[in-house]
């Protein structure tokens, strides 16, 4: 009999060691409860492919999951944001067990890892449209992005999946700094969802403009990189002391793809002892439905022709692209390239200024452009599902260590193809030793094996890859 996915949730607990080292951890137990409301449709398949979450849940409360949005008890204003201008039928695994453990009292902290393009977003953005009090005019819920990018695309969501409930938001994002100077005290924000950067957070908490007072749900997005040293940990951490200062009562959830051990045993320390997680197995993350392969090229140019002659010359037939790259100089390299010889791309990286950003993300995610050069500006959450091919010019390495891959930002940069459970395919142009023992130790962390395309000029290798992808 074919395996479902309750009984895959369980028996690949056995074989996964527990992963939070928290004090109390002793106290959690492996929820089997209504797990078999996880039962796979036939139809979503989906869901079949996520099925690797781990369940820990804390004490004994009865916790549910859901199999439609009308068991999660969500207003009928939500459920018609959901239906009517998200065009949701069903939730998505994470979002069926994760929002009972939000929604449900006694409101624990959360730590929820699921795979790129899941479905995290609304999580905890129905999480946080449900717990809000519309009648209580003040900030109620804040939610932390890593990247202005983020802030606006979630805020976005969260305009379309609240319009009916009339909850107000704001973007707490970086504006015009030459206005924003001048300006010696902004106005109170009275909205009751905040999302945005933490720079702006923390300013407008210090500068009291951020009330924390009916603060009940503080929501960190990329989770693992808000609370890594190499992230925005001090800045993260400084909310969390501001907040507590203020309220014993916020919910903390932090949702990410991407949790390594060190991580992991951090966020366990810093959410309140009793708490909720959700953890996948680093093996089991990999996308399906996203085929990787490496290309050996000889060197810098054959690369460029490799994305020119192999690649784009497929033209809008293989949907929108994302090239990565690792330097703000890179990218400003190969665009010239690419635009010298003829081809239409758009470039974004952190050093442009904010309005110039907004302009190229907001003409990419219209379509009007197909090409996107970016740096890992856009590396996590960036949410458009017409991108079908991602390529890497250049592999993620870690920022003080360029010798060593850095396998999360890997894994988010080939998840902004394939969303929610769409086909996709990544190009690795490998160029020297050094790339090849970069991608053998991402192939090796991943447990996986990445097909090469045997030759770099030959342009039915590229076609035969793009096949087998379900891209032509
Ligand atoms: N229940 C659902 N039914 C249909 N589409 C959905 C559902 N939930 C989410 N989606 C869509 O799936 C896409 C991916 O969702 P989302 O951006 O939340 O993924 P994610 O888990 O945050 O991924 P990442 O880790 O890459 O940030 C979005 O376009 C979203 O609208
Ligand atoms: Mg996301």
């Amino acid at each position: 009999m074919a395996e479902t996915a309750a009984d895959s949730v369980i028996s690949k607990e056995k074989d996964y060691a527990p992963a939070s080292t928290s004090s109390t951890s002793e106290e959690k137990v492996v929820s089997e409860i209504d797990i078999q409301n996880l039962t796979i449709d036939d139809c979503n398949k989906f869901l079949d492919e996520d099925s690797n979450i781990k369940i820990i849940t804390s004490g004994d409360t009865p916790y549910r999951s859901a199999f439609t949005f009308e068991e999660l008890n969500l207003s009928p204003q939500l459920l018609k944001g959901l239906y009517v201008e998200m065009k949701y039928q069903k939730p998505s695994k994470i979002q069926a067990i994760s929002l009972p453990l939000i929604l449900d009292p006694p409101y624990l902290d959360l730590i929820a890892q699921a795979h790129n393009g899941s479905g995290k977003t609304a999580c905890f953005t129905l999480g946080m449209l449900s717990r809000v009090d519309p009648k209580l005019k003040a900030p109620q819920a804040l939610c932390c992005c890593p990247t202005r990018e983020l802030a606006i695309q979630n805020s976005e969501v969260l305009r379309k999946m609240g319009k009916y409930t009339g909850i107000t938001f704001e973007c707490a994002i970086g504006g015009d700094f030459t206005t924003e100077t001048h300006i010696k005290k902004r106005s109170p924000i009275t909205a009751q969802v905040v999302i945005g950067t933490p720079g702006t957070i923390k300013r407008r908490m210090t500068e009291k403009t951020l009330g924390l007072s009916y603060l009940m749900m503080l929501v960190f997005d990329e989770a693992d990189h808000m609370l890594a040293k190499e992230g925005f940990k001090d800045d993260s951490l400084n909310m969390m002391k501001h907040i507590g200062r203020v309220t014993s009562h916020c919910q903390v959830l932090l949702f990410s793809a991407t949790f390594n051990e060190s991580v992991k045993k951090f966020a366990a320390k810093i959410v309140k002892g009793n708490h909720n997680e959700l953890f996948v197995k680093k093996e089991e993350l990999s996308l399906e439905s996203v085929i990787q392969y490496k290309v050996d090229c000889p060197d810098e140019l054959a690369k460029v022709m490799v994305i020119k002659d192999q690649i784009l010359e497929f033209g809008e037939r293989i949907g929108q692209t994302i090239i990565f790259v690792r330097t703000r100089n890179s990218a400003i390299i190969l665009h010239r390239s690419l635009v010298d010889l003829g081809y239409d791309v758009t470039t974004i990286q952190g050093a442009l200024k904010q309005e110039d950003r907004d302009k190229i993300v907001k003409e990419f995610k219209d379509g009007l452009t197909q090409v996107l050069i970016s740096t890992d500006l856009l590396a996590r959450g960036f949410d458009q599902q017409q991108v079908n091919l991602v390529i890497n010019y250049n592999l993620p390495v870690k920022y003080d260590h360029s010798t060593e891959p850095d396998c999360e930002v890997y894994l988010h940069r080939i998840g902004r193809a394939g969303r929610f459970g769409r086909k996709g395919a990544v190009f690795n142009l490998l160029c020297g030793d050094m790339d090849e023992m970069i991608m053998s130790k991402i192939e090796t962390h991943f447990d996986m094996k990445i097909a090469k395309v045997p030759d770099w000029r030959n342009e039915e290798d590229f076609k035969a890859a793009m096949r087998s992808a379900g891209l032509l």
